[in-house]
């Protein structure tokens, strides 16, 4: 049986675990954690081996928390390790442990793609590229921004290509997420370099885009607000709705009023950790004028890149092709039945 460790138990590490606990396939070794801190007695409540690093043994034992080893006994016994650290130390962790010990690893969004801090030399969204992280011993998983502009541009090249001239996409981006300790504060801030436009060209590099990125006071997904010029007028919109119907992970929504309604939805329907974990097209935003079409839609932050790593286990270790990797994938997290079930709620 396969060995996966999740180094990193935030915000993704913990949904990553519940996610990978339900495949009887795989067995997770544990989690990693760096805080001896009241989120160690939860993960191990939840039946999760915690490993720690070697130095800080005796403090975790002090706070009476069973601890199974160091995080290097658990990278040793790993087949494959799901890097969710803090942005940043993805970089020190493959140099410390995945590189000496020869171990496959999946990094987050967080971490660099170009330059010396560079983690893999791939950016993975699964309706692109999935194909190409196989062979692999190191792929980054696009940023959940970055992953929802590829499932939305992807299938609008594939139908429209030269047709269409350019994307531009204004990213409104939420402060923090719900669970996250930090202040948010009241301010728009803008970024005046995001990452996100050089990460999409990585796996779509035809894609003629520019992005803007701001950031509000709001823990409540994404909203992207996206722009496409076509030559000429556009298709109509039941045209641009026909090419989501059947998209994996992508949602079209009728007159939710907001991104929180969503966010409650999916807690009201029970869905992991209130994740819809995909996008939601939001089809009465749909504009058409002279050459452009309007499409808005909404991204959640959480969950969208949670299925996504799934898929890399699929790829970088069990070697399934991509269509048993997304029947797998259904298994595991039931998108399309959380799709209907999202699209019933919001049909109106
Ligand atoms: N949050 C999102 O919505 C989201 C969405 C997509 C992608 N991402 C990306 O996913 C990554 C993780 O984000 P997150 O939101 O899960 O962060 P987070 O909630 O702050 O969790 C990060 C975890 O990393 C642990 N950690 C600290 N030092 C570490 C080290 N040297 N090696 C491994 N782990 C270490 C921390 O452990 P302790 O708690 O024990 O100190 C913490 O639990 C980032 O690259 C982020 O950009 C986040």
């Amino acid at each position: 049986m396969y060995q996966v460790f999740i180094n990193g138990y935030g915000i993704i590490g913990s949904r990553l675990a519940t996610a990978i606990t339900k495949d009887k396939s795989i067995n997770l070794i544990g989690i990693a954690k760096y805080s001896a801190d009241e989120k160690t007695q939860e993960a191990i409540n939840k039946g999760y081996k915690v490993f720690v690093p070697r130095k800080l043994i005796k403090e975790f034992q002090n706070k009476k928390y069973d601890i199974s080893g160091s995080i290097e006994d658990a990278i040793n016994q790993s087949d494959l390790v799901i890097d969710a650290s803090t942005e940043g130390n993805g970089i020190k962790n493959k140099r410390k442990y995945y590189q000496p010990l020869k171990k496959k690893a999946i990094f987050q969004g967080g971490e660099d793609r170009y330059g010396k801090n560079s983690v893999a030399n791939i950016i993975h969204n699964s309706r692109v590229n999935y194909e190409n992280t196989i062979d692999k011993d190191f792929v980054i998983q696009g940023s959940c921004n970055v992953t929802g502009m590829g499932k939305i541009i992807q299938p609008l090249i594939e139908s429209y290509d030269k047709l269409i001239k350019r994307f531009d996409v204004v990213l409104v981006r939420r402060w923090a997420d719900l669970e996250d300790k930090k202040e948010v504060r009241d301010s728009i801030v803008w970024d005046k370099d995001p990452h996100h436009q050089d990460d999409l060209k990585d796996f779509i590099p035809t894609a003629n885009l520019y992005v803007d990125a701001l950031k509000v006071p709001s823990r409540m997904m994404h909203l992207h607000q996206m722009t496409v010029r076509f030559v000429g007028r556009p298709p109509s919109k039941d045209d641009i709705l026909d090419n989501f119907k059947n998209e994996f992970g992508v949602a079209i929504l009728n007159n939710a009023k907001g991104t929180g309604d969503i966010r409650k939805k999916a807690a009201e329907l029970k869905f992991d950790h209130g994740d819809t974990s995909m996008v939601h097209i939001h089809s009465e935003l749909i504009k058409i004028q002279e050459d452009t079409l309007k499409i808005s839609y909404s991204d959640d932050q959480t969950g969208m890149v949670i299925p996504e790593n799934y898929m890399l286990i699929e790829s970088m270790l069990l070697k399934r092709r991509r269509s048993d990797a997304i029947r797998q994938t259904d298994k595991i997290f039931s998108m399309k039945k959380k799709k209907r079930l999202l699209e019933s709620a919001f049909q109106n």
